[in-house]
């Protein structure tokens, strides 16, 4: 396998389970092959607009974990309440290997969330919204198992918003009064090297 292909495999993935096995056999290359080899912007962009809203003290979920280069950023902005929650048994133990997460979960996102409402002060997934991965519908957790004031930041592909459910399902939350849009970032080249035609959005909400 080349490393050029590693992204396009996880997506050719037919199910979830296979998504997950494709992902515990990339856990160990991951990094590398991201941030040397394809220039991975996503974590330190998101990190950045996530640092503007959410405070040093946050109990934070970093939902879609993977090998923990967010947390890992967060870590070193003077982030310490993080736990990391992924489905690939692999990708979290390479993240606990970073050391810098207090608990690690294996959950799948799309399915309910074994964390108690109002769990979280803030929720963060880069990477994970998408295609063949976490569906629109984890949104749902996502907000319950946030408290009421607390944000939920996640990177977005603008097709993906558009054609997959996402774009319904962010104006039901907020129709429902479940969270108010709070920043939408410009389209973002993440992987100038993997993908380079390829553009995500960050988006900021605020739970109610
Ligand atoms: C592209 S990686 C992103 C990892 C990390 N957030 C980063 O930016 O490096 C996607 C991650 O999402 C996880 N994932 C995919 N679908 C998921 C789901 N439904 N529930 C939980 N994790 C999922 C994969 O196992 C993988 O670790």
């Amino acid at each position: 396998m080349g490393k050029q292909n590693r992204v396009q495999w996880v997506y050719a993935s037919r199910d979830s389970g296979e998504l997950e096995e494709r992902y515990d056999q990339w856990a160990k290359d991951y990094d590398s092959d991201l941030e040397q080899d394809f220039e991975y912007r996503a974590p330190r962009m998101t990190a950045d607009i996530f640092a503007k809203y959410v405070s040093k003290e946050a109990i934070i979920l970093d939902a879609g974990a993977g090998t923990g280069l967010v947390g890992e950023i967060l870590a070193k902005m003077g982030y310490s309440q993080l736990i990391a929650m992924d489905m690939s048994q692999g990708m979290l133990d390479a993240a606990r290997k970073k050391n810098v997460y207090r608990e690690l979960h294996r959950m799948v996102m799309g399915e309910h969330l074994d964390f108690a409402s109002d769990s979280f002060d803030a929720a963060i997934s880069v990477g994970v919204l998408t295609l063949g991965h976490a569906p629109a519908s984890s949104l749902d957790e996502l907000v319950r198992i946030t408290k009421p004031g607390g944000y939920i930041v996640f990177t977005l592909r603008p097709d993906v918003y558009q054609g997959h459910g996402f774009k319904e399902k962010q104006d039901k939350l907020k129709s429902n009064s479940k969270w108010k849009l709070v920043e939408v970032s410009q389209k973002l080249q993440v992987l100038p090297k993997g993908e380079p035609d390829v553009y995500h959005q960050i988006w900021v909400y605020q739970v109610i």
